[in-house]
């Protein structure tokens, strides 16, 4: 590995910004430098917590004055286009955008585009693909042991901007990535929805719950359900982030993930003919962000591909918009998507949800 050390800096230092502290932490060839925030009493919550770090009103400063090789946008997804189209202008070697990656497709696109023009790598925080009890279910799944794949399911509480950008990021991984056809989707957003809710989550329009259907170019069926219609609540491994595989010759049960403090999560395989379910429980799991930020360093030295690349968010972001749009149209939308905007945000500023 690197014998470069990467200076970073983050861009809003609240709760996520916290974790990317601690994974940069884990990772030797970085230093973290600098933080950005307008918010005083967070500025120096996060100084406190990380000492030496030089904290700056303005991101914008930030960026003109720290030289920095990596920037994590840690702020709220109204404001992921615009500062990572700030940050890719001074060219780091690497960018780490919070998810959900924007708000809309065109959004996306500009970052994409920005990013390629100035050469910088650019990831999207759906750390699940590196949390272990997923990679050893995919590593089962790779491994024949249910046979070849026929669905995949997951589930999350959440809206699908904030918590189905995992779910279907989870979805897209265990089915390879293969390119989606089509999806079918409905919403359900009113003013209060049964667990409080506003319609407003993270500055961006929410709904209370979202079901997509969708098929992948290989054939896999994928079914993701979110919010307050999901078994959720009274079964914990069930509540964020639970996923099924159906195979030809067994089934694959990735619990969600675990209650701070309660028992440690893992994943349970089926296989045909077997009548109990082998447990595989994981006690101590790595870092997931270290690991994406480790890959991340990988990606920049040596090429090649990394699994949480602004490209494969972007094919996230395309289904959630298909699954409002569906929702808007009452049908299916074939891929790829041509909708540049939010439907949900547009059909709520037409007044017709
Ligand atoms: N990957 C994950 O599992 C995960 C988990 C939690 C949150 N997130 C995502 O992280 C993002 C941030 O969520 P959070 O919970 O940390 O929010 P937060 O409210 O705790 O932190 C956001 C910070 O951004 C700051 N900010 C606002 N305007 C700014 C500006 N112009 N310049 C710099 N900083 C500014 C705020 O003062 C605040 O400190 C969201 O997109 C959320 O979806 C991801």
């Amino acid at each position: 590995m690197s014998s470069t050390t990467y200076r970073v800096g983050i861009i809003g230092c609240g709760g996520i910004a916290r974790a990317h502290a601690r994974g940069y932490a884990k990772v030797p060839a970085t230093q973290l430098v600098a933080g950005a925030d307008p918010d005083a009493s967070q500025q120096s919550k996060f100084k406190t917590s990380f000492p030496g770090l030089t904290m700056y009103k303005d991101y914008r400063e930030m960026l003109d004055k720290e030289n920095l090789d990596l920037v994590s946008v840690c702020t709220w997804p109204p404001l992921h286009a615009e500062m990572v189209i700030a940050a890719a202008e001074h060219s780091p070697k690497g960018i780490v955008c919070e998810k959900p990656m924007a708000l809309n497709l065109g959004e996306v696109d500009q970052m994409l585009e920005a990013c390629d023009l100035h050469n910088v790598k650019l990831i999207v925080g759906h750390q699940r693909r590196f949390d272990q009890r997923y990679v050893e279910a995919k590593e089962a799944l790779k491994r024949g042991e249910i046979g070849e794949l026929v669905a995949v399911y997951g589930s999350s509480g959440g809206d699908l901007l904030t918590c189905g950008t995992h779910t279907i990021d989870l979805l897209r991984f265990f089915a390879d990535d293969q390119p989606i056809k089509w999806v079918m989707g409905q919403i359900q957003r009113q003013k209060w929805g049964r667990i409080g809710f506003s319609t407003k989550v993270y500055g961006h329009e929410a709904e209370q719950a979202a079901v997509g259907r969708f098929e992948f170019a290989n054939g896999v069926r994928g079914l993701m359900e979110q919010g307050e219609i999901t078994l959720g609540g009274s079964t914990p491994w069930r509540r964020h982030w639970f996923v099924t595989l159906e195979g030809t010759e067994g089934r694959i049960e990735v619990d969600g993930d675990p209650e701070r403090g309660g028992p440690p999560s893992g994943w349970r395989i089926r296989r045909s003919g077997e009548k109990e379910w082998e447990v595989h429980l994981i006690e101590n799991p790595p870092n997931a962000i270290a690991r994406e930020i480790a890959e991340l360093i990988r990606w920049i030295e040596e090429g090649g591909d990394h699994l949480l690349c602004g490209s494969s968010a972007r094919a996230d972001t395309e289904v959630l918009m298909a699954i409002y749009e569906s929702a808007r149209r009452r049908g299916r939308v074939n891929l790829p998507l041509k909708v540049f905007d939010n439907p949900l945000i547009a059909m709520v500023e037409a007044g017709e949800i």
